[in-house]
């Protein structure tokens, strides 16, 4: 199992300097607002993705007023230790290492420590733009397949030039480069492609099957995967779409379109669920995330609830917690606002558990 046990934090955010232990599976992180827990997971987070989950720069993350910041943790994973640590220098320049090891690529890093974050803006992936599922999913293959995460790179550099060439059309348009270029894009576009649908044909029925389990009820929901290139192949559907293209000065067709469409009694889910259908499905989604990268690296990743208290009734999130605790390998934080609250969760439970309570000093 995968459990971080110490995290160190210097100029980050809100923390000058902060040294904190966890011995638990299970830990309750708990102050008021704006006391630095979100600040403290998203640290956690940093480890395993080498950037915030906030999408800030990261020199919005350096302590105000100050130059730099270290995060570094030690990890415990099936017996072995580990470290891993970052460091933003005052020139802003980032340094990731594993096991004292400087990483070249930090891409190289993703799926080693991995982790899942449940944060309350997450409705967004059920209710916002196609580009919010894309990129979920894209998250979760990158921990598990190297070479797809080298193919999304590829295919939006590829898709970068692409465009830019059909915006010199026609005055300093260049046919040769086009057309290589075309030919790399539609390898990558055909790649990623094949992947994500080999990937969500196992992936959907575990997001329907926790949607049930959370909500414990018999909603007739559906999920699937669409894309534009299951109509025809990519290669046709560029040819198809060229003079389009050349019209709009973009590409205009691609894996770049792709979407998850989810269905509740087969209405489009995003125009008619409430807000607490959201809110399981949202949870579901991440679940199903969690236990597919269990499945396939052999241990859970460490999950991030931050303020899920917020966002279900009690019963659902009974469903939640029991789901992914029962196990009992897999290490959980957990913020909110209220000790009592999140003491009668954690005690229900039934587990041992830890709790770090945060003050503004
Ligand atoms: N770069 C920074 N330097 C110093 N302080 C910062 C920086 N970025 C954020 N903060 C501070 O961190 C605090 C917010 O921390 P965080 O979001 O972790 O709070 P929280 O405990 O999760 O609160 P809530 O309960 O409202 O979600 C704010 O007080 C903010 O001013
Ligand atoms: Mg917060």
């Amino acid at each position: 199992m995968l459990q971080l046990q110490q995290l160190q934090l210097t100029h980050f955010r809100n923390y000058q300097q902060h040294n904190f232990q966890f011995d638990r599976n299970i830990v309750g992180i708990c102050g008021a607002n704006g006391v630095g827990k979100t600040n403290l997971i998203d640290a956690i987070y940093y480890l395993s993705f080498s950037k915030s989950y906030f999408s800030r720069t990261d020199a919005s993350n350096v302590q105000h007023n100050l130059q730099g910041f270290r995060i570094s943790g030690d990890y415990l994973l099936n017996q072995k230790n580990l470290n891993t640590t970052c460091i933003v220098r005052e020139n802003n320049k980032k340094e990731f290492s594993f096991n004292k090891e400087e990483y070249t690529k930090f891409s190289e890093h993703i799926g080693k420590l991995p982790c899942v974050m449940i944060a309350p803006d997450d409705v967004e992936l059920i209710s916002g733009a196609a580009e919010l599922r894309r990129k979920f999913i894209d998250v979760i293959i990158s921990q598990i397949n190297k070479d797809y995460l080298n193919a999304i790179i590829k295919y939006n550099q590829l898709l970068l030039q692409r465009n830019s060439i059909l915006k010199k059309y026609p005055h300093q348009y260049d046919d040769a480069l086009f057309s290589i270029i075309t030919d790399q894009f539609i390898k990558s576009g055909d790649y990623i492609f094949k992947i994500r649908q080999q990937f969500l044909t196992s992936f959907l029925p575990k997001v329907i099957a926790n949607y049930l389990l959370i909500a414990e009820s018999e909603e007739s929901i559906q999920a699937q995967y669409s894309s534009q290139l299951q109509q025809q192949p990519f290669k046709d559907l560029l040819k198809a779409n060229q003079s389009n293209d050349f019209q709009l000065q973009r590409t205009t067709v691609g894996t770049h379109k792709d979407d998850i469409e989810f269905l509740l009694n087969n209405v489009k889910f995003k125009t008619i669920a409430s807000q607490g259908q959201r809110k399981s499905l949202l949870f579901a989604l991440k679940l199903s995330e969690w236990q597919t990268i269990q499945e396939h690296k052999g241990f859970y990743p460490i999950l991030l609830l931050d303020d899920v208290f917020e966002k279900l009734d009690e019963h659902r999130m009974q469903n939640l917690l029991h789901m992914v605790t029962q196990n009992k390998a897999s290490q959980i934080f957990i913020t909110d606002t209220h000790l009592e609250r999140l003491e009668h969760h954690l005690k229900n439970i039934e587990q041992p558990y830890q709790i770090v309570q945060l003050s503004s000093n």
